[in-house]
């Protein structure tokens, strides 16, 4: 099977069961400063899991593009990648474990659908502890569904429990919606490997078993790390299955790089730079980077919501990936704009599913070409500086640091050719220094690139319909040409990009202010409604309205906040303005070339 056949069987499975199947969110989370990118399918339906109405009902089912940075290191093992595609199936509040798990089993083993041999699918459950039992009724789903089979899933044999640390979404005592979960492995057959223990098992690491498909039970919230549960008022259920894996196993292929999709990206590699796969590992290694960076690079750069290279935020990580996969491609003996050729090699194979890439193929390819020519110049800087340092003696952080303020020379970069000299720097002064000169300097160490859950706190979520009242706001002072260019909520502050040729005046500033202080004084009803696209671009809604959900004649909700703004808008929201407090406007400053920038918090001083 190929992955574009994977994805319609999942598709078709899901619509037969009665989910509506939504397209795949942007790559760039909205108004989430706790990630940089989407990391799971469920990340931009967490409203919805938390008892927000979705526009397309209770079941859902969709390709989400995801990139998880946390593991860039590891990329050019043979499993890890940055980029990948979750296929998953959500239910909010509707149905729970029983049809998860039947339904789980039926496309994996039925003959019209994955057609796996169950023998080979083994699965896992919680365990339980003193915050949540052992779940007991997920054993007793799975072992009636290989009984079909005439399988006999015992415990430790078929069905093995876990602590948290295994089967708890997302982490132990991670704040925020979370659930024990069942992950289904599929047993590769490969011979156990003694020193990883004498029990070989699905979470073993000898590689032996692989986990294709994780289904979450979200029924709780945490509402402070470590602190303890409570039942949402509704039980969900949230899956995720790689879309890459399952094309390994399918294929019946050792690693995804073996799969026809990578086969595709590493013949185009081999055949830019002469040189064979399988032959050398650290060859193969390095096409294994190329081919996973480039793969990223070309999907953030293309995304709706797209990034280009840059130092800050997502920006600095498509930069790391564009550049460390010409890095090693120079390396290879690849010439030329071999990235660009690369990056049609991606539009070609994934431009029908995520039209996006076709739509944007002139942005993707110029971005590209723009970066390598930049990266060109850094390098060759940047090296005879790094160079003279080594031969001076101890590189320090700093160095690092000044490497990459001036000469645009990237960390990892200044890492992997110490590495070749055998040395090392202190990578805490390095992001001490970067702290100190960028605003975003979670980007700068390792922890910044791990995955979690939205913030939906109620701060967030005040700052959130407060947003909303200044966008309004905005319009009527200095007019209808405002559109929002970019939001970020943290539960301290809000942050409103916006279109407008000039630096607003103090009293512009003040008479916005004004206007959101008193509609919360009025204390407005919010609420919304679901509409079509047409019916929201009629009614006046602000909002984009090349929306995703435009693009399937689905439905979208529109947020009204009593007259005063009505915008499309997933949520979540307060119930009446008079829970903002006091509105403070506390900067208003340049972004780029016709973008303004506004700083706004709320206090709760009336
Ligand atoms: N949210 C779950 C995961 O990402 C399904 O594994």
């Amino acid at each position: 099977m190929t992955a574009s056949q994977i994805r319609n069987t999942f598709l078709e499975f899901m619509k037969q069961k009665g989910h509506v199947i939504i397209p795949s969110a942007s790559l760039i989370p909205e108004n989430d400063p706790t990630v940089l990118f989407t990391t799971a399918g469920m990340h931009p339906l967490v409203p919805y899991l938390s008892g927000q109405q979705h526009p397309m009902g209770k079941r859902l089912a969709d390709v989400q593009k995801c990139v998880r940075t946390d593991d860039i290191e590891e990329v050019g093992d043979n499993r890890h990648l940055t980029f990948f595609e979750m296929l998953g199936n959500w239910s909010f509040g509707d149905y729970f474990k029983r049809e998860s798990i039947a339904w789980s089993y039926e496309l994996l083993t039925g003959k019209e659908w994955f057609s796996m041999d169950p023998h080979k699918l083994y699965v896992t459950v919680f365990e339980g502890d003193a915050d949540a039992p052992l779940d007991q009724e997920s054993i007793d789903i799975w072992q009636a569904q290989f009984e079909v089979h005439g399988i006999m899933a015992d415990m430790g044999t078929r069905i093995f429990a876990y602590p948290k640390k295994k089967n708890w979404w997302p982490g132990p005592m991670t704040k925020g919606l979370c659930g024990p979960d069942t992950e289904i492995f599929y047993d590769t057959g490969k011979k156990h490997d003694i020193v990883f223990g004498e029990q070989c098992h699905p979470n073993c690491d000898c590689g032996r078993f692989v986990e294709i498909w994780n289904n979450v039970f979200m029924q709780f919230n945490r509402e402070k790390e470590g602190g303890p549960l409570t039942e949402l008022p509704s039980k969900n259920v949230d899956t995720g299955m790689g879309l890459e894996r399952m094309a390994a196993i399918l294929q019946n292929v050792p690693t995804v790089f073996d799969t026809s999709e990578f086969k595709i990206v590493l013949d185009a590699i081999s055949e830019l730079s002469g040189k064979k796969y399988g032959e050398f590992k650290d060859v193969d290694r390095s096409m294994r980077i190329i081919a996973d960076h480039i793969r990223s690079a070309t999907f953030i750069i293309g995304d709706t919501r797209g990034v280009v290279p840059s130092n800050i935020g997502q920006g600095y990580i498509v930069r790391r990936l564009v550049r460390r996969a010409i890095r090693l491609g120079r390396g290879l003996g690849m010439q030329g704009d071999f990235m660009n050729k690369l990056a049609q090699n991606i539009i070609g194979q994934y431009g029908e599913f995520y039209s996006e890439l076709e739509i944007h193929q002139n942005h993707i390819l110029h971005e590209i070409k723009k970066e390598a020519e930049k990266f060109a110049k850094t390098l060759s800087n940047g090296e005879k500086e790094l160079q003279k340092i080594i031969t001076k003696g101890e590189v320090t952080g700093s160095d690092a640091f000044l490497l990459f303020s001036s000469y645009g020379f990237p960390l990892e970069l200044t890492q992997e050719i110490l590495r070749e000299h055998g040395k090392y720097i202190d990578e805490k002064i390095f992001a001490e220094e970067f702290k100190k000169h960028q605003e975003l300097s979670r980007t700068a160490s390792a922890g910044a690139f791990k995955g979690g859950l939205a913030d939906d706190s109620i701060e967030t979520t005040r700052l959130h319909t407060a947003t909303h009242l200044l966008h309004t706001a905005l319009k009527m002072v200095l007019g209808n040409h405002v559109e929002q260019k970019g939001s970020n909520i943290t539960n301290e502050r809000l942050r409103f990009d916006f279109s407008h040729p000039a630096k607003m005046t103090q009293n512009e500033i003040q008479k916005v202010q004004d206007i959101v202080n008193d509609v919360i004084q009025r204390n407005l009803l919010v609420h919304f409604d679901v509409m079509t696209t047409e019916e929201a671009k009629k009614s006046g809604a602000l909002g984009y309205f090349e929306d995703k959900y435009a693009s399937l004649g689905g439905k979208i909700k529109v947020y009204s906040v009593g007259d005063f703004s009505k915008e499309i808008c997933g949520g979540p929201h307060v119930t009446r303005t008079g829970e903002l407090g006091l509105f403070i406007l506390q900067k208003e400053e340049a972004v780029s070339a016709g973008i303004r920038r506004i700083k706004a918090v709320l206090t709760s001083e009336k």
